[in-house]
């Protein structure tokens, strides 16, 4: 990582590929003072000029190089489906523009090392959205597990599910957009698996898959030779808690619904509960682009929070579990 001395320069943004999570990312954007939209990049100009007046964005790009090429911009939010997330990304580090890529990082390890590389190779900061490692619930339960004061986390239950009704034209269907419920919602618990208890020793995965081919529902447990183990679910078909048990040697902590969002974590000992709430800013996507924005200013071309080593873990974690299921793209 190279390193120059901090300043206080505004981030200027663009964002690629604009959907749903898009405009979410806009909205967060807008409350950091240090970071300004300066531009965005559709594959339609009619699209992009809409979201551009609908957030005074000065710069309409009609296509993803056009934005790629932009020099006025320093950083790229990537918001295109999973299956273009790896040549979004190589598009952009190639001229040189920060690369903030949504979650999943990419469709597998094989892409996401080719990401890394590119990084290294244009010495140009990249980081995956995973956003949830930014809010201060998901910090609170790793410092929990870190301090060991309710000694060792012995099980994980964890749960993302809500029902959508079928729409073989959506990319959580759509397979070659890379569909399917595990790559879409089962990566946060098996982040959170990752992040608590470490990488499985052995993992068992089982799914139902639905018309179009891709994972609706997916299963999955990881046991751990020091004797813990984790069950995840990740699910189109039923609205689940979402919410996340973490059993300790003394106490039991869950991180209450929705929990992979800014949500309250709450703490069961033998003689008390307590439940600890976040003070909550936008919908907390604002957080993930404030540490960018720092590591950016400081000259920094990877995030020690979400670091490639942590991304690549995930993937790994991820392709394991779709091999198991026989899930291919
Ligand atoms: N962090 C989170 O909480 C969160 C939440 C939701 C989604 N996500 C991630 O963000 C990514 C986008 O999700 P989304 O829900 O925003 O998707 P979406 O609403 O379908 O939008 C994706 C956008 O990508 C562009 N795109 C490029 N190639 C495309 C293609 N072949 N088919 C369809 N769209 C294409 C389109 O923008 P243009 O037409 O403007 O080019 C489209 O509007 C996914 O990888 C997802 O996992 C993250």
């Amino acid at each position: 990582m190279t390193q120059q001395t901090p300043d206080h320069r505004t981030i200027r943004w663009g964002i690629l590929g604009l959907g749903k999570i898009a405009h979410e990312f806009a909205h967060d954007l807008a409350i950091i003072p240090s970071a300004e939209l300066i531009a965005v990049g559709s594959r339609s100009q009619e699209r992009s000029q809409a979201f551009a007046q609908q957030y005074n964005v000065p710069n309409a790009h009609d296509s993803y190089a056009s934005l790629a090429k932009d020099p006025n911009v320093d950083a790229i939010y990537i918001a295109t489906p999973h299956a273009s997330h790896c040549e979004n990304t190589l598009l952009c580090l190639q001229h040189q523009k920060a690369v903030l890529c949504e979650k999943p990082f990419a469709m597998n390890l094989s892409e996401v090392e080719k990401m890394i590389t590119a990084s290294k190779e244009n010495n140009t900061l990249l980081m995956e959205a995973l956003w949830t490692r930014f809010l201060p619930n998901f910090q609170y339960v790793l410092d929990i597990v870190e301090s060991e004061k309710y000694g060792k986390p012995l099980k994980l239950e964890a749960d993302f599910g809500f029902a959508v009704p079928f729409d073989a034209t959506s990319r959580l269907f759509n397979k070659s957009l890379g569909g399917g419920s595990l790559l879409d919602i089962g990566i946060y618990p098996a982040f959170l698996a990752l992040s608590t208890l470490g990488y499985p020793d052995v993992i068992k995965a089982s799914t139902e898959f639905g018309r179009t081919g891709v994972d609706e529902r997916c299963d999955i447990e990881f046991d751990y030779d020091a004797g813990a183990r984790a069950t995840l679910k990740s699910t189109f078909r039923e609205t689940t808690p979402t919410q996340a048990i973490l059993h300790f040697e003394k106490a039991k902590v869950i991180m209450n619904t929705n929990f992979y969002q800014f949500s309250s974590v709450s703490i069961e000992t033998a003689t008390k509960t307590q439940i600890i709430s976040f003070d909550k800013k936008g919908t907390g996507y604002y957080l993930e682009a404030l540490h960018f924005n720092e590591l950016l200013r400081s000259g920094h071309t990877e995030s020690p929070l979400m670091s490639f080593d942590l991304s690549r873990k995930l993937m790994k974690l991820l392709d394991e579990i779709r091999g198991i299921i026989g899930l291919e793209y």
